[in-house]
């Protein structure tokens, strides 16, 4: 079986004024039904007749602790074991402590990595290219899965492979991992075409990634082991030790490991992906229609072009007219309209906001 690993500890500032600090992007209903958090938990919950998935293992801070329970009861999902960071630390020491709680019961557990805020629409083709990453675990490799690029993106990593992929999707072993690159960089590896985008997404036995810890990011190892050996039950949630965990360094995965790792190896994924990563994803993946407009529910756009319009509030009704490439996002505080082109500047909002008091 897998144990997934869902990290929900992000804060998400370009949904700005949709994820708030308070209430960040992952839990909220961003596409459909089901927020992104449920949905991240239900596509790794089940499995296949090949793979199977036991209960997922979440790693959080106090402020999160009851939305996370409260929405995996809404879905029918028994949490295994919650774990409580005292403060964000990024992914790297998440991961450290989710892969050191794990071995304490099986060492050589299978741990899919998981953020709670992207989208990948088919569950099935997903559970596939896991299968097929599971293959890799035999060689002790350290499984990431990989999407065509598309764009010059800076805010992700980017995976050098070895060879060409074959046609059946098997794990190609990775010679680079390089961490959100610059612009120029970035446009370099697109145009090499043998780049992929990591995304973020990781496979590996709880054995295999702490020995990668021990081996590129060992500073971690003493104040992460002591904040898993001195956890505190609380409530069924588990509370990493505060004192140990200040001494853990604020630093994602993909520096602190994956960018040092000689064994890693990249799955293929073509089924469609998107980390929401700003409100054009958002507009983007909402299907918009031929003229490139995204209004639902209490939104209407008269003559706009590829725009986006919604309101989060049940009494408010955004309308647009005659809108070219707009962004417009209304909640009951708090509204943003700004150029779709400057989607990444969003956290921009939340900067100034933040300096006002
Ligand atoms: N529990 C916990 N604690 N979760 C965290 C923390 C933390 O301190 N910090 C971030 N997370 C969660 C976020 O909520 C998200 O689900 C996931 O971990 C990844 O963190 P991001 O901060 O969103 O990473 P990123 O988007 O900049 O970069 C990563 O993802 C890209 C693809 O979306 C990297 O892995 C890139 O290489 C990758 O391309
Ligand atoms: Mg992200």
């Amino acid at each position: 079986t897998i144990t997934p690993i869902i990290l929900c500890g992000g804060s998400g500032t370009r949904l700005w004024p949709l994820s708030r600090k308070s209430y960040p992007k992952q839990f909220s209903k961003l596409m459909g039904e089901e927020t992104l958090f449920q949905a991240s938990a239900r596509r790794l919950s089940g499995g296949t007749s090949e793979i199977r998935f036991d209960r997922p293992m979440v790693l959080t801070n106090s402020d999160f602790r009851f939305i996370v329970t409260e929405q995996l009861t809404e879905v029918g999902i028994d949490p295994g074991a919650i774990l409580i960071e005292p403060e964000g630390r990024n992914t790297a020491p998440a991961v450290l402590a989710a892969a050191l709680h794990a071995a304490k019961a099986d060492p050589e557990a299978v741990l899919l990595v998981a953020p709670s805020d992207h989208v990948v629409p088919d569950t099935k083709a997903f559970h596939a290219a896991i299968q097929r990453g599971l293959e890799a675990l035999a060689e002790g490799k350290l499984v990431t899965f990989g999407i065509a690029p598309t764009h010059p993106e800076t805010a992700y990593g980017y995976l050098e492979l070895s060879r060409s992929p074959g046609e059946d999707g098997k794990p190609v072993p990775l010679s680079r991992f390089v961490e959100k690159p610059d612009a120029a960089r970035a446009a370099e590896m697109l145009a090499a075409g043998n780049y992929m985008w990591n995304a973020g997404i990781f496979l590996f036995r709880a054995a295999g990634i702490i020995a990668a810890f021990q081996k590129h990011a060992n500073a971690l190892m003493t104040p992460v082991s002591q904040a898993v050996d001195k956890a505190r039950v609380d409530l069924g949630f588990l509370r990493l030790d505060p004192e140990a965990w200040a001494g853990a360094d604020d630093i994602s995965i993909d520096y602190a490991v994956m960018e040092k790792a000689d064994n890693l190896a990249v799955v293929p994924f073509a089924d469609g992906w998107s980390d929401l990563g700003g409100w054009d994803a958002v507009w983007r993946e909402s299907g918009p229609d031929s003229d490139g407009v995204v209004a639902q529910d209490r939104a209407t756009a008269i003559d706009c072009r590829d725009t986006l319009l919604r309101s989060e509030s049940a009494n408010l009704e955004v309308v647009g007219i005659g809108l070219n490439n707009i962004m417009a996002v209304a909640m009951n505080d708090a509204v943003l309209i700004a150029d779709m082109s400057r989607a990444q500047d969003v956290k921009l909002a939340v900067a100034a906001l933040k300096d006002k008091g």
